[in-house]
């Protein structure tokens, strides 16, 4: 199992040609190690061709939302089976944007965390605080509901990540320090271990993570990787990010 992984939350940008170019950046890059698992989440729209471009055990490719049924009458969505049948591994689910435009409840991410490991995508389940939650003494708080609710029903570990994304550090520019950082993770990786025993899940980092930060970050105990919006559509940026984990293994 690799000691980091980096992944790029491309969000909603990139046409397929910008896609496409970012991706061939990346998978060109000369110095891969297989301590570091390198993920791109490029739209939805995306994940067929450049699956077709890549190798995928050089670059993993992963969505950014899905729905939990398996198919049926949910005009606009996209399951887990067709993630999977365009070559997808893994899906990012309850990034705080989902939570706060389009009203994701924790048991609504719940019910997406357990239907898309059960239907074998590895999921990076989000989560954070607010400013005001923050500043109110209640990130801990928040953070062990999004987790008990998220988690509700799931037992087996082997295929989640958490990322933790301080929402007041998601394309601000402001990170969190590192003693905030430090702290959260312990706190997560406590919550973990009591929840599933002795765990292996991993527990990325995402707000603001950038080439001239993410060492820093990336060397703080229990930080096992990164999740990067901005950065991550700057291949050089990325490239530089996915370089710092290199040197720290
Ligand atoms: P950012 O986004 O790196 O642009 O802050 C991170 C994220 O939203 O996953």
């Amino acid at each position: 199992m690799s000691k980091y992984l980096i992944a790029g939350n491309w969000k909603m940008n990139t046409n397929l040609d910008e896609a496409k170019k970012i991706t061939d950046e990346l998978h060109g890059y000369k110095d891969f190690d297989s301590e570091v698992e390198m993920l791109i989440c490029p739209p939805f729209t995306h994940i067929g061709f450049l699956s077709e471009l890549v190798d995928l055990s050089r670059v993993s490719l992963g969505a950014q939302n899905v729905h939990y049924e398996p198919k049926g009458a949910y005009t606009g969505e996209i399951s887990n089976e067709m993630l999977l049948s365009v070559g997808c591994e893994y899906v990012i689910i309850g990034h705080s944007e989902r939570r706060s435009y389009f009203n994701e409840t924790n048991e609504l991410i719940n019910k997406k965390v357990v239907n898309s490991l059960n239907a074998g995508l590895r999921v990076i389940l989000c989560i954070g605080e607010t400013l005001e939650d923050r500043e109110s003494g209640n990130t801990n708080k928040v953070l062990e509901e999004q987790l008990t609710k998220g988690l509700l029903g799931v037992e087996e570990t082997i295929n989640l990540k958490i990322a933790y994304e301080p929402v007041w550090a998601i394309g601000t520019g402001k990170t969190a320090t590192s003693e905030q950082i430090s702290e959260t993770h312990k706190f997560i990786s406590n919550f973990l271990n009591l929840r599933f025993g002795d765990n292996i899940i991993k527990i990325l980092y995402g707000g603001s993570m950038n080439a001239e930060n993410a060492k820093d970050i990336l060397s703080i105990s229990n930080v096992n990787g990164g999740l990067i919006g901005g950065a991550s559509l700057k291949p050089e940026s990325f490239l530089s990010i996915y370089n710092s984990a290199i040197e720290l293994c």
